[in-house]
């Protein structure tokens, strides 16, 4: 059942060091060698540091002249910056410099859409552009090192840090993981985090144990990480759970097996805040000195904040208990990264500042927030048209500077912050006679419904009404998780009495995460799902409303019902009872029904498997109409194969569409999903014009991650079996009428 020729995993691990022995040596590594060769112990154990941001200033330039630091963090602007990278390189023996770090997770200054909100674009192209400009922006004021991407693949939208990531797809989160990376560097490092397994957190609940098998591990979580080292990814982190019992921190496995010996990489990889130290609460270690020891012996490179390798690292090593080899590999990682940085010959920052929120920056930030917006449901109402419409602008997040700007924004001002309010009432837009603005609520979570009646009173005089609700920012990111996905406060109260006034609403939601918005949508007229836009949201939105620009994005992740359907994700497996339509609802179900009479089939008995929209979901003010799928053979004997088909504009607008490939295999060693992305397009198409979309197959793109077992010996490997696969293009991930067929022999 298995295509021999292809995909065997290599073990590296016995190879490399003959083949490193026999390599001539760079430049970059004769200058390393030659540092380290001149290096304490304490020098060295001290370039592993990444210096805890809580020490006061004093104490912070003293370790820095003792040499006991390799990087600061959370120190911005190009004086302070430069104040302490001079006590570095001019006041210590070796004089090498520090890397400052930071959370530059969606923007510096200008702040473009969460991660999630720029997946919900499908266009890595325009996110490695607001990377490059991201770092531009942080280098000019002294960071060399962001703390991004993350590239967890989240099914949970429960989980806060979905936020922070690229949504639930494998392939969509690794485009997403290399452009990031692409334009982050060489500017500023990028670190791709975090390594590994974070999203699949029990319960949705932050830092929570995840249970992986490594099939599994590997065809769903790990190959962002890889796109992102395959990018040149220059850092990586751990993360903060444990994986199958075993914190990142302590993970050999994946620490050294996959990422030095399988992945062939040289990144450096840094802890988690802490996460070193963390071992001793997780219950793998009596106390600090024995984490260390775990983490160092599992290759954990840089400790962040912990302060675990200065206390205990060189006890360890006059103990014999760690080598001072094992220290220079985690050295030299440290050393390599400021080197390709260009530290060593340029360690300052110039004092002349450019100004941020460059008119590139901000054009980019407003287009990156068009396109992570996504046309949920539009019943005709939108672009809003005629003439001297009395418009209502409510609810708690129409004109909220910072909550727009969503979570981990350390440094973008929340007074550069234009809201939607903002931008409809700058517009001189004659298709508006007033308009009028009344929150209603002042926050996301307020249950304070005092202002209805006004906003009833209000509503009644309105030709539309929009409606801007959501989440404020804290609501979602790191330790932010929710049990409960509904509009928080009495946000869904203000929809009801808004839509018992009859009048037309358009219902923009801003939010960290998908909400459960299933009675809201039915309510609305309209709604468009914008996450947290950035600060440029205000414009962004305003263009999408009037038509200036036509909606093209694209759920990066499924939006579920309610709660109880959580995790609900497009590339599930079908079961050997897949759910049949209707199922048998609690209320339907007659008294006394015997048990086995309502047939059985998996499902809920409140609601079917189906989500409130699929994954890749999203309209437009067009309409595209697919032709078939056609598969043909490229290299018959190489199972490669060209797919494509028709897309035509059938509607009126000019629009971008976003264009996916689906496969499906029908029969295999394992059970494989429904459907899995393979490929995707944004494709121009001018209103009554006809492209043709191509797609190249290859069966290396068909494989997955096989686990045999032996003798109580488990090997994994990647194969593509012998099969017959469906194959389709299609505007989203539950369409799936033309499809046609290709088999891997
Ligand atoms: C987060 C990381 C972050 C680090 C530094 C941690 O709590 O998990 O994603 O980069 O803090 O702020």
């Amino acid at each position: 059942m298995r295509n021999n020729a292809i995909f065997r995993i290599i073990v590296l691990s016995v190879m490399l060091p003959v083949f490193w022995s026999c390599t001539p040596q760079s430049e970059e590594d004769r200058f390393i060698d030659d540092l380290l060769s001149r290096m304490t112990l304490e020098e060295k154990i001290g370039q592993l540091n990444q210096l805890d941001p809580s020490w006061d200033a004093e104490m912070k330039e003293q370790l820095i002249r003792e040499g006991k630091v390799g990087s600061v963090f959370n120190i911005v602007g190009a004086k302070q910056v430069n104040r302490l990278q001079r006590i570095a390189v001019e006041q210590t023996r070796l004089g090498i410099p520090l890397v400052a770090a930071r959370d530059v997770i969606h923007g510096f200054r200008t702040i473009y859409p969460i991660p999630l909100g720029q997946a919900a674009s499908w266009n890595p192209g325009l996110v490695e552009q607001a990377a490059r400009l991201t770092a531009e922006e942080a280098a000019a004021e002294g960071i060399r090192w962001t703390f991004s991407p993350m590239v967890d693949v989240a099914r949970d939208p429960r989980w806060g840090r979905i936020a922070e990531g690229y949504g639930e797809d494998t392939y969509l989160a690794s485009s997403f993981a290399a452009a990031a990376t692409r334009g982050y560097q060489p500017t500023i490092a990028a670190c791709v985090k975090h390594f590994a397994g974070y999203s699949a957190s029990e319960g949705g609940r932050d830092y929570n144990t995840t249970w992986i098998p490594e099939t599994q591990l590997r065809d769903v979580y790990l190959p962002p990480f890889k796109a992102a080292i395959d990018a040149g990814a220059m850092s990586l982190m751990c993360s903060f759970n444990d994986l199958n019992g075993l914190p990142s921190s302590a993970n050999h496995h994946l620490n050294v097996d996959i990422l030095r010996h399988e992945w062939q990489s040289d990144a450096l990889l840094v802890s988690d805040w802490g996460s070193g130290s963390d071992l001793v609460p997780h219950g793998l270690c009596a106390d600090k000195k024995e984490a260390a020891l775990r983490c160092i012996n599992a290759r954990m490179e840089m400790d962040m904040q912990g302060n675990i390798y200065t206390d205990y690292l060189a006890e360890l090593v006059r103990e014999k208990k760690v080598s001072e080899k094992q220290i220079d590999d985690c050295v030299r990682s440290i050393l390599r990264m400021k080197y390709r940085l260009g530290l060593f010959d340029h360690p300052y920052v110039s004092e002349d500042t450019p100004e941020p929120y460059s008119e590139q920056a901000l054009a980019t930030a407003t287009q990156l927030a068009e396109q992570s917006a996504i046309l949920l449901k539009n019943n005709g109402i939108l672009p809003l048209q005629g003439n001297n419409l009395r418009l209502l602008i409510c609810g708690p997040m129409a004109d909220q500077r910072k909550e727009q700007l969503g979570t981990w924004v350390f440094d973008g001002e929340p007074a550069r912050s234009v809201t939607p309010y903002d931008a409809f009432r700058r517009a001189t837009d004659s298709r508006f006679a007033y308009i009028r603005m009344l929150p209603g609520l002042s926050y996301s979570r307020d249950k304070n419904t005092s202002r209805f009646k006004e906003l009833e009173q209000a509503a009644q005089q309105a030709d539309v009404i929009l409606f801007f609700c959501g989440e404020e920012a804290i609501l979602s990111g790191e330790a932010r998780c929710r049990a409960d996905l509904n509009l928080p406060g009495a946000q869904a109260q203000m929809m009801d009495r808004l839509a018992a006034t009859g009048k037309p609403v358009v219902m923009v939601v801003m939010a960290g995460r998908p909400l459960t918005i299933g009675r809201q949508v039915e309510q609305a007229d309209a709604v468009l799902y914008t996450f947290h836009g950035g600060t440029m949201a205000g414009p962004a939105i305003y263009n999408l409303l009037t038509g200036k620009t036509v909606p093209s994005g694209k759920t990066p992740v499924t939006f579920p019902k309610m709660v109880g359907q959580v995790p609900l994700y497009y590339n599930r497996h079908n079961t050997g009872r897949p759910s049949y339509d209707p199922p048998m609802l609690i209320d339907s179900i007659p008294i006394g029904c015997p048990q086995f009479s309502i047939g059985q089939s998996s499902y809920w008995l409140e609601t079917p498997t189906e989500p409130l929209f699929p994954f890749g979901y999203g309209l437009s003010y067009t309409t595209f109409e697919y032709g078939k799928t056609v598969v043909t053979p490229t290299d018959g004997q190489k199972n490669n194969y060209l797919v494509s088909c028709t897309v035509t504009n059938t509607g009126e607008w000019d629009a971008y569409e976003v264009v996916q490939l689906y496969t499906r295999q029908l029969s295999g060693d394992l059970v494989r999903p429904i459907r899995e992305l393979k490929g995707f397009e944004r494709v121009f198409i001018p209103a009554g014009e006809t492209r043709t979309v191509r797609f190249p197959l290859a069966p290396e793109q068909l494989a997955y991650w096989h686990e045999r077992k032996n003798d109580c010996q488990s090997t994994v490997y990647l194969a593509t079996d012998t099969a017959l696969f469906q194959v389709w293009i299609a505007p989203d991930s539950r369409c799936q009428a033309l499809a046609d067929t290709l088999c891997i022999r």
